[in-house]
């Protein structure tokens, strides 16, 4: 194979022998073809699309550049979630505990923030003595004794994606979808529970701005699982708001536990029930009603939380916050953000809000850059609340004053105000499965 040729097919817009895709890959892990031939090969696919059998070989050559992960050690069906990455997304803390007191197995990797979005790694490491970096053999004898275990990805996990997605962030073909569609799934076959959840989000603060693209990506993502042998399904959701009132790492550890404690806010509360209901009809506990009834059975008879206290015990972390979360270490400071006008608030470019918080110290600008895990944003008014001039909107939380006055004027830049009364946006747009699109909104 000539890697020439297969960029000038691509070009051309004709389609890649499974051969070619395959040789493709290999070819750039081992380092045998340069970044400026594999950019080319992007740029076009990003144009010209790529075929379902291009996009399958292209997952499953993904997925088996690394190491494969085999769950059978671990007794019962287990299931994963994925979401596509957003601001305030602290679902993944309360859906997994939810799921696991009903007795399905979470074993999940997950990954660390970057840019304005969080990761669910860097959020549970604001827990003391938390570790993210457990062995095969310890994170397996955790989902084996509390039924849950979420840890960093492995360092040979599709070494594949980690050297296509570094290149896709500085060529401009990230929003692609059979690019983004295998990124994801190839990491989800590799990680090997037997049902995937998607939660593909939309709006200003995800990858995919419109519900149409959002439900192209999930149906391309559900018929990857479904062909793998894996039961999947995706539920399209909004992140044109930040989901939660809180934004930063211990502070939405503090906002789960509320939730898992049935004090969480509406939106949030709403959307991880939904996302806990279709992981359990996923592992065949019932349909998507029957199963909603059975995540907030476990948040009422406080089940749930009891899974997170001992998974949290399991990984080495300090309990003690979770049982009383004023024992999280705060910010020393705090600055009041007040509207400048009066009237709705119309729109919040939830991308804005979370550079805001990357601002305030609560996520990195490269990868490597340290966080402080108490910095971070309460969000007090959102999307369609009326407020007063010189009322207070959100409260910023930092180490170092010096922060607030770029973070404030970021956060208000990204606030529009309205003198009409303004309707918030559906939290729940459809769902994607192999029996087709139900659209919900
Ligand atoms: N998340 C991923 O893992 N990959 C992408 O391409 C986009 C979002």
């Amino acid at each position: 194979m000539r890697m020439y040729d297969v960029i000038a097919s691509k070009r051309d817009g004709k389609e890649l022998t499974t051969e070619e895709i395959y040789e493709f890959i290999e070819g750039y892990v081992k380092g045998d073809i340069p970044d400026y031939q594999v950019s080319a090969l992007l740029m076009a696919i990003y144009f010209k699309g790529m075929s379902e059998r291009e996009i399958l070989d292209l997952t499953t050559a993904m997925a088996q550049s690394g190491d494969q992960v085999d769950l059978s050690p671990i007794e019962g069906i287990k299931v994963d979630k994925h979401s596509t990455g957003g601001v305030g997304d602290k679902t993944t803390l309360i859906v997994a505990p939810i799921v696991a007191a009903n007795g399905v197995k979470v074993a999940k990797m997950s990954g660390r923030g970057l840019g304005h979005t969080g990761g669910t790694v860097d959020k549970l490491e604001s827990i003391p003595g938390f570790r993210t970096d457990l062995n095969q053999e310890e994170f397996f004898d955790v989902v084996k004794r509390t039924g849950i275990s979420v840890i960093g990805q492995s360092g040979n996990l599709t070494p594949a994606d980690k050297k296509l997605y570094a290149l896709r962030d500085v060529t401009a073909t990230v929003e692609s979808i059979p690019l983004i569609a295998s990124s994801i799934m190839s990491k989800k076959l590799a990680a090997g529970s037997d049902c995937i959840l998607l939660d593909v989000k939309t709006g200003s603060g995800a990858f995919m701005k419109t519900v149409e693209r959002s439900i192209e990506l999930a149906e391309e993502m559900v018929k990857l699982g479904e062909n793998a042998g894996r039961k999947t399904c995706a539920l399209i959701t909004d992140m044109d708001v930040p989901l939660g009132n809180n934004i930063g790492n211990s502070l939405e550890v503090i906002e789960a536990v509320n939730t898992l404690k049935g004090q969480g806010p509406a939106d949030l509360t709403h959307e991880i029930l939904y996302l806990a209901a279709n992981m359990m009809e996923l592992a065949g506990l019932g349909d998507e009603e029957s199963c909603l009834a059975k995540a907030q059975a476990v948040i009422d008879d406080g089940s749930a939380l009891k899974c997170l206290i001992e998974m949290v015990k399991a990984q080495g972390g300090d309990a003690s916050v979770i049982e009383d979360t004023d024992n999280f270490e705060k910010a020393k400071f705090s600055h009041e953000v007040k509207a400048p006008v009066a009237g709705y608030i119309a729109t919040m470019n939830t991308e804005g809000c979370g550079i805001a918080s990357v601002l305030l110290g609560a996520g990195r600008e490269t990868l490597n850059s340290p966080i402080d895990m108490a910095a971070g944003i309460i969000i007090a008014r959102k999307t369609g609340d009326y407020v007063e001039a010189g009322e207070t909107i959100a409260t910023l939380y930092a180490n170092d004053e010096s922060l607030f006055e770029k973070a404030e004027k970021k956060y208000l830049e990204s606030i529009a105000f309205s003198d009409e009364k303004v309707i918030r946006n559906p939290l729940l747009y459809a769902k994607v499965s192999k029996d087709g699109t139900k659209r919900m909104a």
